[in-house]
């Protein structure tokens, strides 16, 4: 059993194989206290749990002993979902504005399940039981007054040392509530001698999570993203460390979110020295109407102690998604090798190019062709076309079946890049419909890379725009899908529309992959602008930046590889001088760094020499070896 409930001391404790996590229910008004999470803590029924860790019965006491000190215990307390504007002045994990304008919110104990299974959350990827038994703890809360009910959720994952954990709020008012404020978790850790420090992953286009590790020092510190997606600047992690932590030793506490949008992850270190960390969707421009009756999810957090340093919560995070969030026939298979046309052609190819780099890749080992950007519309540069999702044939100089079979012919398999969320103004659909894309009444849109994003939330748009991609998909046998998204969100006309915008995106996918099992989809954004979990549950490889310098990619894969397992991870041989950097490496280092990742090519073959080229054939041969070995 790994979720009990402990009567007679109101205590919830809960186990994973090396873990495990304590909450209780304290004083009358029954708040919810955590109690405990670290190191497994042996269970026998008849001893107490150790509620005292909770020093309820130190000054300033509950609240039905110290009334007039309220908020000495409201602002000390480790909360386990603490409101807000009510004595607990550290960062809040909820807020609301009710129809009259108020605000102050407090969530109490009302009652509980404990449930074999692991409920799926509405509309967002979430981790999945598999074969495994999961229990999950249900904990009703509610705030009367205003008529708010919270659910939150925790499901144990045994063998992975995890708890998943969310929230899902409801109205029960007789009228509607503005959520301004849900995080997904917080974890309340009582104040120790013990100094910690707080490890994120930050990053750019191009320079994506690279990682960082600072002190612990008092207020708050945060990551987070405003971008609409989980963004190249800051990976939706965050981990307190022990300051004596190293990659094998030391204790780690980690939190990861799966989901692709806004976030907010943060570490707080109070005047007591207690440290509050949370994780939800960024409050800033978030406001969420909830109608009587109606419930809100909030994504899901993936949560982590391991006592052995880095490595074991990149184990428990590697275990995890490689069993209980990646899907398809892909998750266990081997991937196949490929050549991305994008670094030898740019825009610049038609049939005859792209067969030619099929050819000779094929006689190299390679083993499937993408045709990257450029194959729609009128598409020769970014300026236009993006809605347009039909083929060019005069471009090609055929049709795309054409291409696709005598693609196939030369034994290798065929892939092909889009871009579904985007539109140019220069472009039919953005004529017919200037509606569609995202964009604020009166104000001039932003503009980035040329083109504006369309309004996912809408079920027409992405209803037209799946047609028009199926219709392509459907003239030959796609092997693979590169899914791109090359900017950032603004425009943002409303406080739902950046969630509604993910959970858009999510139904597309779940759409596209239950419609096309048999796809090896990637994803991409701008490079690893939406590497993250909440992709994975689509895709079970992302490209990881459109820095294929091998240096560079080192310590861009290192960073990737703390959660994310090799097999998910899109890495490239591309020439030299390297596109981006301009760095000569030899093919060798390339070769090494590619490899600890899902590993294709994104050159022009022709442009090799012969040594070169068997340079190449041996690289792919000692792939193949060990290929099953290294995902
Ligand atoms: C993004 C991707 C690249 C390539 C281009 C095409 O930058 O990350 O790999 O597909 O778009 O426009």
């Amino acid at each position: 059993m790994a979720i009990r409930y402990i009567e007679q001391d109101r205590t919830f404790w809960l186990d994973t194989e090396h873990t495990s996590y304590l909450l209780a229910i304290v004083d009358q008004e029954n708040f919810v206290g955590h109690v405990y999470y670290g190191q497994k803590l042996q269970y026998t029924e008849n001893t107490p749990a150790p509620v005292y860790l909770l020093r309820t019965g130190e000054a300033p006491f509950v609240p039905s002993q110290n009334n007039r000190e309220r908020v000495s215990f409201l602002d000390s307390f480790p909360m386990e979902y603490p409101g807000n504007g009510l004595g607990d002045y550290r960062e809040s994990a909820i807020s609301v504005r009710t129809a009259q304008g108020h605000v102050g919110v407090q969530l109490q104990y009302v009652s509980h399940e404990i449930v074999k299974e692991k409920p799926a959350l509405p509309g967002l990827p979430s981790t999945f039981p598999g074969d495994e038994d999961c229990d999950t703890l249900i904990l009703h809360l509610a705030d009367p007054v205003i008529g708010l009910a919270a659910d939150l959720i925790y499901t144990t994952f045994e063998e992975e040392d995890v708890i998943t954990r969310s929230v899902i709020l409801k109205n029960t008012a007789g009228q509607p509530i503005y959520v301004t404020k849900v995080m997904s978790a917080c974890l309340d850790l009582d104040g120790t001698d013990e100094k910690y420090d707080i490890l994120t992953l930050h990053g750019s286009w191009g320079r994506e999570r690279q990682m960082e590790r600072r002190s612990l020092m008092h207020g708050k510190q945060s990551v987070g993203s405003v971008r609409g997606e989980s963004s190249h600047q800051e990976h939706p992690f965050i981990a307190l460390l022990s300051a004596d932590a190293t990659q094998d030793a030391g204790e780690v506490y980690g939190m990861h979110f799966v989901y692709s949008g806004n976030f907010l992850a943060q570490a707080e270190l109070s005047q007591f020295d207690s440290i509050r960390m949370t994780m939800g969707i960024h409050p800033e421009n978030f406001v969420w109407k909830l109608e009587q009756g109606e419930s809100f999810a909030a994504p899901e957090v993936v949560m982590t102690y391991s006592s052995e340093g880095l490595s074991g919560m990149t184990h428990h995070y590697h275990d995890m998604y490689r069993g209980h969030l990646i899907r398809g026939e892909y998750r266990d298979k081997k991937r196949p090798i490929l050549i991305n046309n994008w670094e030898a052609t740019y825009f610049d190819f038609n049939t005859e190019k792209l067969l030619k780099i099929a050819e000779q890749a094929s006689k190299l080992g390679i083993e499937m062709l993408v045709m990257d950007d450029g194959w729609f519309g009128k598409r020769d540069d970014d300026n236009s076309s993006l809605g347009d999702w039909f083929v060019n044939e005069k471009k090609l100089g055929g049709t795309l079946s054409e291409l696709i079979d005598r693609v196939h012919a030369q034994g290798v398999k065929f892939g092909i890049w889009i871009e579904p969320e985007m539109v140019n103004e220069d472009s039919n659909l953005y004529r017919e419909h200037p509606d569609w894309a995202i964009q604020i009444p009166g104000k001039l849109p932003v503009r980035s890379r040329n083109q504006l994003i369309l309004d996912f939330s809408r079920k027409e748009v992405r209803d037209n725009i799946f047609d028009q991609i199926c219709a392509v998909f459907d003239q030959g046998k796609i092997d693979y899908v590169k899914w791109d998204m090359n900017r950032s969100m603004a425009d943002v006309y409303a406080g739902n529309l950046a969630y509604d915008y993910v959970l858009g995106v999510y139904d597309f996918m779940e759409r596209l992959v239950t419609r096309y099992p048999d796809i090896l989809l990637e994803g991409c954004s701008g490079g690893g602008g939406r590497f993250d979990a909440g992709m994975l549950y689509y895709s079970p490889q992302i490209w990881c930046s459109d820095n294929t310098d091998a240096i560079n990619r080192t310590r861009i894969q290192y960073g990737t590889s703390f959660f994310y397992p090799v097999s998910s991870m899109g890495a490239h041989v591309s020439a030299v001088p390297n596109h981006q950097t301009g760095r000569v490496t030899s093919l060798k280092t390339r070769g090494i760094t590619a490899m600890a990742g899902t590993f294709g090519y994104e050159l022009n073959p022709a442009l090799l020499s012969d040594e070169e080229k068997e340079e190449i054939r041996e690289q792919i041969k000692t792939f193949k070896k060990y290929e099953m070995l290294i995902n």
